[in-house]
C-alpha cells in the first residue's frame, strides 16, 4: 500500500463497532438461557470477531446475520463437541475468552490459531483455569489448547490476583467463574484494565461487583466478584464504535494543521481513553460531545482540530509508565509516532507486554520509525523516542500486525515523501475499512 503525505483530515465519519466489545457480546449471548435470540447491531467488521462467530457456530450456536445485525441464540451449558479444531486465527481475545467459557461446558474442544497466535503465551489463562478444576492440554503453555470440559457446577471458584495486567485474562476467569459454584474473585493490583466484560454481564442480568480498595501501602486494588450459576438472559445490544480504531484517525487529524474531524458514536469507556487524555496533555485540540451511556457503556462524538505543532512543556521528555501504559496498551505504537512530533519526545516504560502481542510491537515500532529517520532507543520494556523529528517517507513493514500497519500509515501521512506499507492488508484483523475511510477524509 502506497501512502502519500497528507495536508489534513476533514469531515464527519464513524468507525465500525468495537472489537473487544463485539467478542464479548457474541460469547455472552451464546451463554444465554431462555427463549429468543440476542440481536446485536453495529457488530465489529474485524476478522478477529468473525473468527469468534465461526468458533461459536462450530460449537452449535445458532447465528443469523442480516445487513444490520447479528442474531445469536444462546445455548447456556449445551454447547456441542465441535468436529474440528476451533480456528481463532489471529485473535488472542477469541482464544482466551472462549477458553474461559468452554471449561464449564461438558465437551472437549481444541482451540488453535495462526502462527502468531500459536506463539503467544497461554499459561496466563491455563494456570487460573486449572486451579478452578479445568483440564487443559497445551503445547508447552501455547496453543493448540485442548479443553476437556466438565459439568459446570463442578468447577471451583477462586480468588485470583492477576500477575499481568490483562483484560483478556480477567475476562477468561470471569467467564469460567460464571460456571463455578460460588463466588469467583479477581484482583487487579495497580493497573486496571478495560471492564467491558463486567459492564456487559451486568447488562445481561448477571450481578458483577467491582470494589476499589487501597492497601496499607497505598496501592490501589480492583476486586471483581462474580457469583456462578447465574442465568444470562438474551438481550439486544448495540456496539459503540471502536476507540482504538478511531485513535489512528484522531492522531493524524490532531497532528495535521487545519484538520477538522468528527467521529460519532465512539465507545468512551474510562479504561480505554487514556490516550485521549495524553494527547490533550500534549496540547492536542480534542473535544467530546454528546456523551451518554447506552447498553452500559459510555459513548460520544470525538471532535479533533489539527494544530501546526503540539505545545508540550519545552524540553522535557514525556514519560508514560505504570497503569497509564496498561490503559493505552493498544495505542502505544501510535503514541511512539506522536513522540516523534512533540518537544522532548516520549519515553514509554512498563510495556513489556507489547512484545507478546500479534508481533513484538516494541521491535516493529522501532524498526519502522528508524527507517523514517526517527531516533529510537529500544528498551526491554519500552521505547525512547526523540521528539521534533522530520519523518521521511520509507518502505515500512506491517510485520503482519494490524496496529503496526495503521500506526505506520499515520507516520507516513506526516512524513516528507511517499511511503509503502508492506503487508498492509492485515488491517482487516481489526479495521478492514481503514484505508478506504482514510482516503475519504484525507486532503492532499
Ligand atoms: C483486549 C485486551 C488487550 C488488548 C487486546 C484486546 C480485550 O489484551 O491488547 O487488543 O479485548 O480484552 P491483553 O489482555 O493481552 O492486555
Amino acid at each position: 500500500m502506497i501512502i502519500r503525505p497528507a495536508k489534513n483530515l476533514c469531515g464527519r465519519t464513524r468507525v465500525p463497532g468495537d472489537k473487544s466489545i463485539s467478542h464479548r457480546v457474541a460469547i455472552i449471548s451464546a451463554l444465554a438461557a431462555g427463549r429468543g435470540a440476542s440481536r446485536i447491531t453495529n457488530f465489529s467488521t474485524a476478522d478477529d470477531c468473525a473468527a469468534t462467530l465461526e468458533c461459536l457456530e462450530q460449537l452449535g450456536i445458532r447465528i443469523e446475520r442480516d445487513s444490520n445485525a447479528v442474531m445469536i441464540e444462546g445455548a447456556r451449558n449445551s454447547f456441542i463437541t465441535p468436529r474440528d479444531a476451533l480456528d481463532c486465527r489471529n485473535s488472542g481475545t477469541t482464544m482466551r475468552l472462549l477458553a474461559g467459557a468452554l471449561v464449564a461446558q461438558n465437551i472437549t474442544a481444541t482451540l488453535t490459531g495462526d502462527e502468531s497466535l500459536r506463539s503467544r503465551p497461554m499459561r496466563r489463562i491455563i494456570e487460573p483455569l486449572e486451579s478452578m478444576g479445568a483440564r487443559i492440554e497445551s503445547n508447552n503453555g501455547r496453543a493448540p489448547l485442548r479443553i476437556i470440559g466438565r459439568e459446570s457446577h463442578s468447577l471451583v471458584p477462586i480468588r485470583y490476583e492477576m500477575p499481568v495486567a490483562s483484560a483478556q485474562v480477567k475476562s477468561c476467569v470471569m467467564l469460567a467463574g460464571l460456571g463455578a459454584l460460588g463466588r469467583t474473585q479477581i484482583i487487579e493490583r495497580g493497573a486496571e484494565t478495560r471492564d467491558h466484560t463486567e459492564r456487559m454481564l451486568r447488562w445481561f442480568g448477571v450481578p458483577v461487583e467491582s470494589r476499589h480498595e487501597k492497601t496499607v501501602e497505598g496501592q490501589s486494588l480492583n476486586v471483581v466478584s462474580i457469583d456462578g450459576m447465574k442465568k444470562i438472559m438474551p438481550r439486544d445490544y448495540s456496539v459503540p464504535g471502536d476507540f482504538s480504531s478511531a485513535a489512528f484517525l484522531v492522531t493524524a487529524a490532531a497532528l495535521l494543521s487545519r484538520s477538522e474531524l468528527h467521529i460519532a458514536d465512539i465507545g468512551l469507556n474510562p479504561n480505554r481513553i487514556e490516550f485521549l487524555e495524553t494527547m490533550r496533555a500534549f496540547g492536542a485540540s480534542i473535544r467530546i460531545n454528546n456523551l451518554r451511556e447506552e447498553y452500559g457503556e459510555p459513548r460520544g462524538t470525538i471532535e479533533v482540530s489539527g494544530a501546526e505543532r503540539l505545545t508540550v512543556t519545552k524540553g522535557t521528555t514525556s514519560i508514560i509508565c505504570g497503569s497509564r501504559t496498561a490503559s493505552m496498551i493498544d495505542e502505544l505504537p501510535l503514541l511512539a509516532v506522536v513522540g516523534t512530533q512533540i518537544e522532548g519526545g516520549i519515553e514509554i516504560r512498563d510495556a513489556a507486554e507489547l512484545r507478546l502481542k500479534e508481533t513484538d510491537r516494541i521491535r516493529a515500532t522501532a524498526d519502522n520509525l528508524r527507517r523514517m529517520d526517527a531516533e529510537i532507543e529500544e528498551k526491554a520494556d519500552g521505547l525512547f523516542v526523540k521528539g521534533r523529528v522530520r519523518l521521511r517517507g520509507a518502505r515500512l513493514q506491517s510485520f503482519g500486525d494490524h496496529r503496526i500497519a495503521m500506526a505506520s500509515t499515520v507516520a507516513a501521512l506526516l512524513a516528507e515523501g511517499e511511503s509503502e506499507i508492506v503487508g498492509a492488508e492485515c488491517v482487516s484483523v481489526s479495521f478492514p475499512e481503514f484505508f478506504t475511510l482514510l482516503d475519504e477524509i484525507t486532503q492532499r
